[in-house]
């Protein structure tokens, strides 16, 4: 055999790495670990080349210890030296500066459809059936984290969307128009189709708009950040100028949910004399949303009670892609909801009931009567009665005294806004 010199990487390695590094790739061979984590490791873990007689690098063997065990993050033989046992010999140099570190085992990773495995095994290591692996990315990391923090955006957890109970329909629609395009941006462009960057949600209080922006954040694994321009009154540049300053920070971020709510507060009819205090930031946030447009990987939901407050121009084509209209929960929402503040003690109930009678409430409305009812039970099981759990008597009587939010007044209003301002 020629003689093979086993040493230690170091930096001017790097270019004979990449050698084989692209020998590996243009092979057809997707390595398991990525070119900088390999890298990573050359420097601070364990790296060990193989050099010829010529003094060329002609394998390379680089590994890394996590608790107890030794991972062999990449492994390679120039193509003009395979077959002559330099591997073996590599993997046990590596194996040698491995052992100190008290390791039990070692392992790699091979794609399955790599097919030079003898080395491995000649060199001891046992090919575990039965195995399969697998990952997931972590959706913010590092750096993004700090920015984060300073927006007071938080990562939602991802069972959001499923937490919703009924409103198929509103779920359908904002599935199909935002989360589709969103999540697969290539296909989407590839049928010409733009994701969307700014929506607005509109209804009745209540019905739920800022548990579908959370729900939508959550569905995309995308950070929440909430804006709340009424806050920013502190900050030295004045309303406008905080906004300005938060909306440069959320664009240091890949991704982002980025959600104001009660948007009529700060985006309401302009005019007026005097001006109202609030109309420098409505012309603010006018002017930063093509900014916010351009910039992918971000989505703005505005969510309003009263949405024909809102400043026409605000609402033009071009600022925002969908007009939504969230409304009362229907039939099959209705019980849902029900079902999901009825404690397990309730027993049996005659939910269809429930449902009839609480046509027109909202949610938040159904949440209430349900959260009283258990209260009125609690409190009586308390004063000595049974110890039951809430009955059908209870959620009747918390019903007719649960006033609805939304009356038959707003309803209308809501139905005339559907037809003149919504846009799907
Ligand atoms: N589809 C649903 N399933 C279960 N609970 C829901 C649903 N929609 C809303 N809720 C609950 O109803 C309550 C009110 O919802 P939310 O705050 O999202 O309404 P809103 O439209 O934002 O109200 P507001 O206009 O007052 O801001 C919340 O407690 C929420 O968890
Ligand atoms: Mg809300």
């Amino acid at each position: 055999m020629k003689e093979i010199l086993f040493r230690d990487y170091v930096a001017s390695d790097l270019d004979a790495l990449m050698v084989l590094w692209n020998q590996v790739v243009d092979a057809g061979s997707q390595p398991v670990y990525s070119l900088s984590e390999v890298v990573a490791s050359c420097e601070k873990d364990v790296a060990v080349v193989a050099v010829s007689a010529q003094g060329e690098v002609v394998a390379v063997a680089v590994a890394r210890a996590a608790h107890d065990q030794g991972w062999i993050v990449f492994f390679a033989t120039h193509v003009d030296h395979r077959k002559q046992g330099i591997g073996d010999r590599l993997l046990a140099a590596v194996e040698q500066r491995l052992a100190p570190q008290g390791l039990t085992r070692i392992s790699i990773l091979v794609p399955d459809d790599q097919l030079n495995v003898g080395v491995l095994t000649r060199a001891g290591f046992k090919d575990k059936k039965h195995l399969r692996y697998f990952e997931r990315e972590i959706p913010v990391r590092g750096k993004e984290m700090a920015t984060l923090r300073e927006l007071g955006g938080r990562i939602l957890s991802r069972d959001l969307w499923g937490g919703i109970a009924g409103m198929v329909e509103e779920k359908d629609l904002l599935e199909r128009r935002l989360v589709l395009p969103l999540s697969n941006t290539s296909m989407a462009e590839q049928f010409g189709v733009e994701a969307p960057r700014a929506i607005v949600l509109f209804g009745p209080p209540g019905t739920g708009k800022t548990t579908f922006a959370k729900a939508i954040a959550s569905r995309l694994e995308w950070p929440f950040v909430e804006v709340f321009p009424s806050r920013l009154a502190g900050s030295p540049e004045g309303l406008a100028g905080g906004l300005r300053e938060i909306f440069e920070k959320i664009s240091e971020l890949d991704n982002a949910v980025v959600f104001i709510d009660e948007v009529e507060e700060i985006a309401s009819q302009r005019g007026g004399e005097p001006p109202s205090p609030t109309q420098g930031v409505t012309n603010e946030l006018l002017k930063l949303i093509p900014a916010f447009r351009e910039r992918p990987g971000k989505l703005l939901i505005c969510a309003t009670n009263f949405i024909r407050a809102l400043d026409d121009a605000f609402l033009r084509h071009g600022r925002f892609d969908y007009v939504i209209p969230i409304g009362l929960p229907d039939a099959e929402a209705r019980r849902s909801i029900w079902e999901k503040f009825i404690p397990e003690s309730a027993g049996e109930l005659d939910l269809s009931t429930l449902v009839e009678h609480s046509s027109g409430f909202s949610p938040a409305d159904i949440e209430f009567a349900a959260r009283q009812a258990s209260q009125m039970a609690f409190e009586k099981a308390m004063q000595g009665g049974k110890h039951t759990g809430p009955a059908m008597s209870d959620y009747l009587d918390s019903i007719a005294s649960t006033k609805t939010t939304v009356s038959a007044e707003v309803a209308e209003a809501f139905r005339q806004d559907i037809e003149n301002l919504s846009r799907t």
